[in-house]
């Protein structure tokens, strides 16, 4: 029996434009032999990758599965990772390049040269310093998206402080948590921050909650918002005071290759956070690795990744990737339709960006605003785009690659998460035949598979469990404190020739051509009349419709079936909200899939409840159709106003 059913088809291809091709840093020639090169010898691919980096002890082993599943890569390598970002360049051409460019929500800007970025994270390392915060405490960054927020990241990591970054839209009980959790001495904030205009209260989130936390001893304030905040005598201290004296130098912390770097709490569950561990020499490894050849990455870049730093993205591909190359980072501080709907392209163009990062719901966000808004900016520097958080669907990559791309860029469709680090499987511009809706292939020394329960391999468009099978540089090492949790969450179910192995909580297949078609969270398969059915699959057949926005999919309980599927939709192109329309989505999906995912029941929304990051919470969308209402746990979640609609409108029925 098949362990997920697939639905959906898509056959459509684009072939790299050759212009591409033959300025990119990887052509199919050069990405089969790397290929070649990590199956032959994956410890020695990946210790060639590692000797890109800036160390202070070069590393003669790369893994180290002696206590598997917990891993040890390049053990007996020291550096410090920040002398790969920062001080590598200064000797260079690269010294007074842009490292970073801020925009801030308002419309001001800054620029920080190379020398400049490396001053400042020098100076704020010295402050940290002089506050008595040695290698291996922990600190906690909550910031809006500010310079100072990349500074303070690099300043921790420059004296081997671990970094715990929290979004700077979680609330004070969330900070409380990852606080005591990750046993936290100081907190890193600013008064404030902007968003859609209006100032969210940093300060006053961290004083809340600062009452449960004893062991923090300092706070320090970055001036943001002019607002006036609290201070704490004794505790409390504004960066700019702290820095005045400090001088621009600081000798960086060398530290083992295993020291633990950051501690990125997971969003999106319920109970204790999950505190997902990082560690130096392997993460940046890959990291380096997967930014040069993912986004090509050439010194004449600009790049702009339109994540938060508070998420695994941010710290990956805006902070350390992009910054080991020398690349100039574009950072915006605010929201995508402040002031204006235009907002993200204005910024491609004033900067001339050339590489663009974003995620599928941002991209179904800007198709549901209308092309006027993409249609009056120029773009023409943009030369490469990319996704990553969600499967993205095939009308959406289309659209992408058709208004935002002119049908010049390559897409990449990035599949990773916060616990791997880095990019697992993507497609390689310069070398990769992509698919819309398939994030293509696994990268060079990554192996990925699609398993049945028992560990068999799934065949070849047949869905399953997505599992890595080899340990990966960048893989998370243990949970913060709970080292039984990680082998239970992540090695607890499926082996592979008797050997437990990395289950990433995905379902996907490989088609016939070898790529992979991620069809969301197992968690999120519905069973309808016997078959396995992902949701990605059907919502991706609902927002092909040309009037649907946005689309969730969840299952409710139903004598007959097993499983009803009820599906949520938002319109867009002023289509009335009836019956009929609801018949009209329900056949059209019938169409595109087949009567097996015909919806039992559509239900239009003006909004889906979703995670900051903006992954929508299913969870939340099947207690509503089952019971009418959300009853678990709604701190991750982004407006409430949302949730609250749904269930009154679902009351309104009964
Ligand atoms: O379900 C997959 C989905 O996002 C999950 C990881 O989420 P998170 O840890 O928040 O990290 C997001 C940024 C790396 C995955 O298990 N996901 C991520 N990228 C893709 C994806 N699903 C399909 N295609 C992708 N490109």
């Amino acid at each position: 029996m098949k362990t997920i059913d697939s639905v959906l088809t898509e056959k459509r291809t684009f072939v790299p434009p050759e212009s591409f091709v033959a300025q990119a840093l990887l052509n199919r020639e050069g990405l089969d032999a790397l290929h070649k090169q990590a199956q032959n010898d994956p410890d020695g691919f990946w210790l060639s990758q590692a000797q890109e980096l800036v160390w202070r002890t070069p590393p003669t082993q790369a893994l180290d599965d002696s206590d598997y599943p917990f891993v040890r890569w390049f053990a007996d390598g020291q550096l410090n990772i920040t002398e790969s970002c920062l001080d590598r360049h200064l000797s260079t051409p690269r010294r007074n390049k842009a490292a970073l460019i801020w925009e801030g929500e308002p419309g001001e800007h800054r620029v920080l040269t190379y020398f400049e970025l490396h001053r400042e994270v020098c100076r704020a390392a010295n402050a940290l310093l002089k506050l008595g915060i040695k290698t291996g405490d922990r600190v906690v960054i909550y910031m809006p998206m500010v310079p100072e927020l990349a500074i303070a990241v690099l300043a921790c990591a420059r004296i081997g402080a671990t970094h715990s970054v929290i979004f700077g839209g979680f609330s004070a009980e969330a900070i409380r948590d990852r606080v005591q959790d990750a046993g936290a001495i100081a907190v890193l904030t600013a008064d404030g921050g902007y968003r859609r205009g209006k100032v969210v209260p940093l300060k006053h989130n961290v004083d809340e909650a600062l009452k449960h936390c004893q062991d923090v001893r300092h706070v320090v304030v970055v001036n943001r918002t002019g607002q006036d905040v609290s201070m704490h005598p004794g505790r409390d201290h504004f960066w700019t005071d702290l820095l005045k004296a400090e001088s621009g130098r600081c000798e960086p912390a060398i530290v083992p290759a295993e020291h633990p770097l950051f501690i990125l709490y997971t969003s999106g569950t319920t109970g204790k956070p999950k505190g997902v561990v990082h560690t130096t020499g392997g993460y940046a490894t890959q990291i380096s690795f997967t930014t040069k050849y993912v986004f090509d990455l050439h010194d004449e870049d600009t790049y702009f990744c339109t994540a938060d730093v508070g998420w695994v993205t941010g710290h990956s591909y805006i902070v350390y990737g992009p910054l080991m190359h020398g690349a100039s980072v574009v950072m915006y501080e605010g929201a995508p339709d402040t002031p204006h709907r235009g907002r993200f392209w204005e910024i491609i163009d004033k900067w001339g960006v050339t590489i663009f990062y974003t995620a599928p719901t941002a991209i179904r966000a800007f198709m549901r605003w209308g092309d006027q808004h993409p249609n009056a900016y120029r773009m023409d520097t943009l030369r490469l785009l990319g996704t990553v958080g969600e499967p993205i669907n095939p009308a959406a990559w289309v659209w992408y690659h058709e208004t935002i791309g002119r049908k010049r860029c390559p897409i990449i469709d990035t599949w990773w998460q916060t616990e791997t680090g880095g990019i697992m499987v993507s497609p390689l511009p310069g070398a990769t035949v992509t698919k819309p809706g398939s994030c293509t292939q696994p990268l060079p020394g990554i192996a990925v598979e699609v398993i049945h329960k028992d560990g068999s391999r799934c065949g070849k468009n047949e869905g399953g469990y997505l599992v890595v099978t080899r340990p990966w540089p960048s893989q998370l090492r243990t949970v913060w404190g709970d080292p039984e949790r990680y082998r239970k969450t992540y090695f607890g179910d499926l082996k592979v020739g008797g050997r437990p192995v990395y289950f990433t909580g995905d379902g996907a297949r490989f088609d016939e051509d070898g790529y992979l078609w991620v069809m969301g969270r197992v968690d999120d398969v519905l069973n309808v009349a016997g078959h396995r059915i992902g949701t990605a699959e059907v919502e991706s057949a609902l927002v092909g419709h040309p009037h649907v926005a946005e689309a969730a999919v969840v299952g409710r309980p139903d004598e007959l079936k097993g499983q009803a599927l009820v599906a949520f939709v938002t319109l867009r192109g002023g289509l009335a909200a009836t019956d009929q329309t609801a018949n009209m989505l329900k056949e059209h999906v019938v169409k595109e899939i087949g009567a097996i995912a015909r919806p039992d029941d559509i239900r239009f929304t003006d909004a889906l409840p979703k995670t900051r990051s903006g992954k929508i919470m299913r969870r939340l969308l099947r207690e509503i159709a089952t019971s009418g209402r959300a009853v678990g746990d709604v701190t991750t979640l982004e407006d409430f106003a949302v949730l609250q609609k749904l269930s009154s409108s679902d009351s309104d029925e009964e």
